[in-house]
């Protein structure tokens, strides 16, 4: 009888456990892909990690990779990529299978330095190629930086180069776009329903630049989190608020890398691909822009990043 009983018990492990591998392997085929202006395809959707230590890091990832995410957003800057490679290792999920993104920071631009700390940051990714590469902030050398980041791209360290904040001046924006070999594929940007970012999204169009949002959840804005309208869209779909605004990023063709620690939310946060919101809905949702930034730094106050060195 206790035989019976352990081998039931088996089974139903068993079961439980194809059962979850086989959802988080549709949810990962509902992602939908970016065709980015190299030809290379990134998942709209993925998990953010700002402010994540590298252990919730490790966790928060871990736990995404189990249910369908296959993309992940770092920095040198969070100090937690050492917990993005150790998930990525663990998770038995096939390298190529994931698509990771980190940036650089300005105390490590500069030809020759920047290659180095290419090689630092495969190092603490555990991995021999990133498959997005953002100089993270338009200050310092970032000209001679992105030369190195395209001999990384030659030598196979890097798939993908992109820009982040370079929304900050037309004059940072051009100096990449215009002059360099490898032309950006994506810019990350604040973006969200209370600002929208339309001049931007209409100014990066022409080079087929793909926008990736930060901030999209307003970094937990309760005002943003409560939004009555939003309120009303969710339960008409018996979804959260945060589902609708990461649903309304999806059918802007944005890609959304929503951050977040607690297992539920990150759950939670990509089952949004059930559903469509309607074009009145999405009127709806655009009507919210009012250019309210949760992020107000300007470019000279950036300037200050440059001497800000970070530990290998
Ligand atoms: N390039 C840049 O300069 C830049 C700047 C900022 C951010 N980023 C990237 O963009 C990502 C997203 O930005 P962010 O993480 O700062 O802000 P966010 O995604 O707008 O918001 C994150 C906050 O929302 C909470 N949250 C997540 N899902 C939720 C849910 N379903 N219900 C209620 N609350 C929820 C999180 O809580 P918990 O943490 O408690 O789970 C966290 O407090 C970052 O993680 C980072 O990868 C880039």
């Amino acid at each position: 009888m206790e035989n019976i009983k352990s081998y039931l018990a088996l089974v139903v492990f068993l079961l439980f456990g194809i059962t979850n591998l086989a959802n988080a392997q549709e949810m990962t085929h509902k992602v939908p892909m970016l065709k980015l202006n190299n030809g290379i395809e990134m998942p709209q959707f993925g998990l953010g990690t700002f402010t994540a230590s590298v252990e919730d890091c490790k966790a928060a990832c871990l736990v995404a990779l189990k249910n369908g995410y296959r993309h992940i957003d770092t920095a040198h800057a969070y100090r937690n990529e050492t917990g993005v490679g150790a998930a990525v290792k663990e998770s038995g999920i096939p390298r190529e299978e994931i698509w990771i993104t980190s940036k650089l920071w300005p105390s490590e631009y500069g030809e020759g330095t920047t290659l180095e700390a290419i090689d630092k940051m495969l190092a603490r990714l555990q991995t021999t190629y990133i498959d997005l590469l953002y100089v993270h902030q338009p200050v310092g050398d970032f000209v001679g930086a992105w030369k190195d980041m395209e001999k990384a791209v030659a030598a196979g360290k890097v798939r993908t180069l992109g820009i982040s904040n370079f929304d900050d001046s037309d004059e940072v924006f051009h100096a990449i776009v215009d002059n360099m070999k490898v032309k950006p594929a994506v810019m990350q940007i604040e973006c969200h329903p209370y600002a929208q970012r339309n001049d931007v999204r209409e100014k990066v169009k022409p080079y087929g630049i793909a926008i990736e949002c930060w901030y999209p959840l307003g970094h937990g804005d309760k005002g943003l989190l409560s939004d009555p309208v939003i309120a009303k869209i969710a339960e008409a779909h018996n979804k959260s608020i945060v589902q609708i605004i990461l649903r309304w990023h999806i059918q802007e063709g944005l890609s959304v890398i929503p951050g977040a620690t607690n297992p539920d939310y990150i759950k939670e946060n990509i089952n949004i691909f059930d559903f469509q919101l309607s074009n009145a809905e999405m009127a709806a949702m655009r009507s919210l822009n009012k250019n309210k930034r949760f992020f107000n730094m300007t470019l000279e106050q950036k300037q200050g990043f440059v001497n800000f060195k970070m530990n290998d």
